[in-house]
C-alpha cells in the first residue's frame, strides 16, 4: 500500500511540476466566459487547474453589469468571482470605462457635465463597491488612444474633459486597496501610442492620480515584430508601475486565410518570447499573464471576429494540451 502511495505522490509530483502556472513565479490567468463555466466541464477543469488569475471576458464590461439606468445585474460577475474563490485564484475586474459594450442607456443620456460626471461616478463606484476586498485590480480604463496616440472620440472623451484622470480617483475612493491598472492593446508597431500612454502615466503620477499598473493586453501575431514587443515591455517597465500582460493571444492565421492549416512552430517561439520577455520583468511588478479565454474553440477571434481557421491559444478544441503548452513548460522548467 505504502508503495501504491508513494507511487501515486510522485506522479503527483512530476504532474504538478508539467503545469504552466506551476513553472512560473507569477499568476497565471484566462479570461472566462460564465456559460462555459457552467455548462462545459471539460473547460471549466481547465479554468480550476490550470490558471491562477481569473478576468470576466464581458460579463464586468459596463452593458452587462449595467444595463439600465437604475438597474446592475452583479449576477454573472458574482459567478466568476465565486468560482474564483472556490478555485482558490485571485480575481481580476475588467472593464470600468471603455467605449466599446457600452449599453443603450448611457448612449442615449442627456445631461450637463455635472451630470455625466456623477452618472460615470456612479457606475464606477457601486461595481467597485460591490466587489471590493473579493477583486485586486481594476482595468479602470480600457483602449482610450487611437493608433496615432490621440485620445479616442468616445462617449466619455465627449461629455468629460479629464476622464481618465477622474475615473482613476473615483476607482480609488471606492477601493483604496485595489490595484488600478490603464489597460490598450497595439503599442507594439504604433510608437505615438505608446508614447500617448506614457505621458498619460507620468501626468497621472505628476497629480497624484492613483494609478498602480499598465496592462498591456498582448493580442499578437506571429508576423509581430518582437523588437517591437520588447520595447514596448522595456518602456512600460520603466514607469515603476505593475505590468500586466492582460489579453494574451497569438493569432497565427491573422489574414483570415481559408485554406489555411495550423502550423505551431512560430507561435510556440513567440510564446517562448512573451514568456523570458515577462519573467525578466522585476518581480515586483509582475502582475501576471493572463490568456484571452482558454481554449482556441473559446477565442473572441473566432468569434466575434468570425475566424473559424484561428488557434491562438494553448489549448485546442477538444480541451487538449497543445505542443506549445509543453514547449513553453520545458523551456521554463530550464530557464529556472
Ligand atoms: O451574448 C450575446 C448573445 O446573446 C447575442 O445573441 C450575440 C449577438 O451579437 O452577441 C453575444 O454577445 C457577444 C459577446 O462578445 C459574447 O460572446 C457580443 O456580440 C460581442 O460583441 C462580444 O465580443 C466581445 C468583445 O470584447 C466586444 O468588443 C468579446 O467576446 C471579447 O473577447 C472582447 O474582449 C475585448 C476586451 O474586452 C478588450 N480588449 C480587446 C478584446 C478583444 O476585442
Amino acid at each position: 500500500m505504502k508503495l501504491i502511495a508513494l507511487l501515486l505522490s510522485i506522479s503527483t509530483l512530476v504532474n504538478a511540476q508539467d503545469l504552466l502556472k506551476n513553472v512560473v513565479p507569477f499568476r497565471l490567468g484566462a479570461s472566462v466566459n460564465p456559460r462555459l463555466l457552467a455548462e462545459n466541464e471539460a473547460y471549466r477543469n481547465i479554468a480550476s487547474n490550470e490558471f491562477t488569475s481569473m478576468t470576466a471576458e464581458n460579463h464586468m464590461k459596463m452593458m452587462l453589469i449595467h444595463p439600465a439606468a437604475d438597474r446592475f445585474d452583479f449576477s454573472k460577475g458574482d459567478e466568476i468571482v465565486a468560482f474564483a474563490e472556490k478555485t482558490g485564484k485571485r480575481m481580476h475586474g475588467h472593464t470600468l470605462v471603455w467605449h466599446n459594450q457600452v449599453p443603450q442607456w448611457m448612449k442615449d443620456f442627456q445631461g450637463d457635465q455635472k451630470a455625466w460626471e456623477a452618472m460615470l461616478k456612479n457606475h464606477i463606484q457601486t461595481v467597485v463597491t460591490h466587489y471590493k476586498g473579493r477583486v485586486s485590480g481594476w482595468d479602470v480604463v480600457n483602449e482610450s488612444f487611437l493608433d496615432d496616440g490621440s485620445l479616442r472620440p468616445s462617449l466619455w472623451a465627449d461629455h468629460i474633459p479629464d476622464y481618465i484622470a477622474k475615473s482613476f480617483q473615483w476607482a480609488h475612493e471606492a477601493d483604496p486597496n485595489a490595484t488600478l491598472f490603464y489597460n490598450d492593446y497595439g503599442q507594439d508597431g504604433h510608437p505615438k501610442k505608446m508614447q500617448a500612454i506614457l505621458d498619460l502615466v507620468a501626468d497621472l503620477q505628476k497629480r497624484k492620480i492613483p494609478i498602480h499598473g499598465l496592462g498591456l493586453q498582448m493580442h499578437i501575431n506571429v508576423d509581430s515584430k518582437r523588437a517591437e514587443i520588447q520595447e514596448v515591455i522595456s518602456k512600460s517597465v520603466q514607469t515603476g508601475l505593475s505590468i500586466h500582460f492582460s489579453e494574451l493571444d497569438i493569432a497565427v492565421n491573422p489574414k483570415n486565410n481559408p485554406e489555411y492549416s495550423y502550423e505551431a512552430s512560430a507561435q510556440n517561439e513567440l510564446f517562448t518570447f512573451v514568456f523570458k520577455a515577462y519573467g525578466a520583468i522585476p518581480a515586483k511588478q509582475q502582475y501576471g499573464i493572463t490568456f484571452w479565454n482558454v481554449t482556441d474553440k473559446d477565442s473572441w477571434l473566432r468569434g466575434y471576429f468570425k475566424r473559424p481557421k484561428e488557434y491562438p491559444l494553448l489549448f485546442d478544441e477538444t480541451y487538449v494540451k497543445k505542443q506549445g503548452y509543453h514547449t513553453l513548460v520545458n523551456f521554463l522548467q530550464h530557464a529556472k
